[in-house]
């Protein structure tokens, strides 16, 4: 039975240039969250898309001599695009909205007369600066050493017949928002910025249509107007479930979202200016919204660089998808920025994945298959070693889940990982290559390789969300079936048979070696 329903999206990302691991990193940790939640039984929606109007996609297009269309079309749908990037990457989202999709346009529209039409939106001129990479209104005061305070870049001046929304009406409704629910936006540091930075200053009505250029939705009221980007980009999380439109009819299901993943640089568009529009439509407002980090290189945002490759198709081409998931989900805690390199993501690979969980999982089926055959006898022998192991391993889904609920996927992954470490251990601690030595302690013998096995499979179950592909192995490898995979069926330590038989198979992981291997990716950045 569901446990009820839960709505989770990434952002909708600008087709503009290749997609980098920065962006993998929102994604893969709204993937590993999206499946955790179905395995704990919840009904649940998983949103992503692209965001593929604005005066900066219109640009680029032009560049290359091609139509906005053409050109997002070739990013999204093209031979490596986005959507073959998710695919490689093993993202299991359920809708995928396009900005340019019919009935997105339809809602947008409808919902900026909507707008219009209640008073929230009323026409002006704009006279202002604009950072066209962020697609970003700023005012004189608002800029960094003159340049936009999020990307550092030259802002350009604008001015132009212009619709604007009343945000400057929403200070105090956003301000109440955060002090009656202290957890809708998290981390709570975000809370200061946004309070510190935009509420006590006072907010300023907001530019939300352009005329100077043509790639966007149109004003159908008033032509040669068309809807600011981001007002258009916000609403997709309603009109990708069928608000205002005849494509979905998911809204009441599924609306309000119970997270919006985001970047910590959109905080303000998802905090302040999406609840507000929500307020003008008399629609309630998302549970939470979460500013995740940066994944920083040399100290700044990613670009491509020399001797580091952000490519996530090259990454994970060279270490496995399930590698790079897993890298970037324990490596980075997700409220924070992280650096990136090759060498942590090399070294996290060797230290957690091939030394301790895949050496745990070929050292212990390679003891099966040798000292029994490959089939476990059913008779048992307890031994003092065994209760640390089986009170770790019991207590972690419970531990896991209380980390999951808290979207500290680092924290979830080092328990799992401490289990791993403790059964490793646990095998020295009985030194089965003694006990083998004599007939009499072959039921000690098989008790402790049932409890690996065990603890193995209980690992996997709980890994599933972050290393789908490599749990589909492990669970061949120790013999554990469908019905053994479940959330459900790690409630209790002693799921699997008596008498088990494993599969031994390939190596999870192999090494890399370290030096070999960053010298291979200085030369593919060099000659890029
Ligand atoms: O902002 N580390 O799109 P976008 C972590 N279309 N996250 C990163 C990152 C990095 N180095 N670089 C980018 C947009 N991101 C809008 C969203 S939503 C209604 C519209 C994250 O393609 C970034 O923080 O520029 C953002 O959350 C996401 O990638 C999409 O960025």
């Amino acid at each position: 039975m569901s446990k009820g329903t839960f709505y989770i999206t990434t952002p909708i990302y600008y087709p503009s240039d290749k997609l980098h691991i920065g962006h993998t990193y929102c994604t893969v940790a709204t993937d590993a969250m999206a499946r955790f939640k179905r395995m704990q039984g919840y009904d649940v929606m998983f949103l992503t898309g692209t965001d593929e109007h604005g005066q900066k996609i219109e640009e680029k297009a032009a560049a290359k001599g091609m139509t906005p269309k053409q050109f997002v079309d070739e990013i999204i749908e093209g031979p490596g695009g986005i959507l073959d990037l998710w695919k490689l990457m093993n993202i299991s989202y359920d809708r995928f909205i396009r900005t340019t999709d019919d009935y997105h346009e339809i809602a947008v529209q409808r919902i900026f007369r909507k707008l219009y039409e209640n008073g929230a939106i009323y026409k002006g001129a704009y006279k202002g600066l604009y950072c066209t990479p962020c697609e970003s209104f700023w005012t004189e005061s608002q800029l960094t050493d003159g340049k936009c305070p999020d990307c550092g870049r030259d802002v350009e001046y604008a001015e132009e017949e212009a619709y604007f929304f009343r945000l400057s009406a929403y200070t105090e409704k956003i301000l109440d928002l955060y002090e009656n629910q202290p957890d809708f936006l998290e981390p709570a540091s975000r809370v200061n910025e946004m309070v510190n930075n935009f509420l006590k200053p006072g907010l300023d009505d907001l530019c939300v249509s352009r005329t100077s250029f043509k790639w966007g939705i149109p004003v159908d009221f008033d032509p040669g107007h068309v809807v600011y980007v981001w007002v258009d980009a916000l609403t997709n999380y309603i009109t990708a479930l069928g608000y205002e439109n005849d494509r979905y009819n998911d809204y009441a299901k599924y609306w309000p979202a119970d997270v919006h993943f985001v970047g910590k640089e959109i905080v303000r568009f998802h905090a302040i200016i999406w609840p507000a529009i929500l307020m003008a439509l008399g629609e309630p407002l998302p549970k939470k919204i979460f500013g995740h980090g940066w994944l920083l290189l040399d100290g700044g945002k990613m670009s491509k660089s020399k001797g580091n490759v952000v490519d996530p198709t090259v990454l994970a081409g060279r270490y496995g998808v399930d590698a790079l998931r897993y890298f970037l989900l324990r490596d980075f805690p997700f409220g924070s920025d992280g650096s990136f390199s090759n060498e942590l993501l090399i070294s996290r690979i060797n230290t957690d994945l091939a030394n301790d969980l895949g050496n745990l999982v070929s050292r212990t089926v390679s003891m099966v298959e040798k000292y029994f055959g490959g089939t476990l006898p059913s008779d048992r022998q307890e031994g003092p070693e065994d209760a640390p192991l089986l009170e770790m391993a019991a207590a972690l889904r419970g531990d896991v889940e209380k980390e999951m609920e808290r979207y500290a996927f680092q924290n979830a992954l080092s328990l799992i990982f401490k289990v791993t470490s403790r059964a490793n251990k646990y095998i020295d601690e009985t030194a089965p290559w003694v006990l083998v030595k004599d007939e009499a302690n072959k039921p000690r013998l098989a008790t402790v390789m049932y409890n690996l096995l065990e603890t193995i499979r209980i690992c996997a179950v709980l890994l599933q969300p972050f290393m789908p592909q490599t749990c589909v192995e492990i669970f061949k490898q120790i013999g554990a079936g469908e019905n053994l995979q479940s959330w459900d069926a790690i409630a209790a330590f002693g799921g699997l048979p008596a008498d088990v038989t494993i599969q031994k198979g390939a190596t999870l992981f192999p090494r890399i070696d370290l030096a070999k291997e960053l010298a291979a990716l200085e030369s593919l950045t060099n000659t890029n």
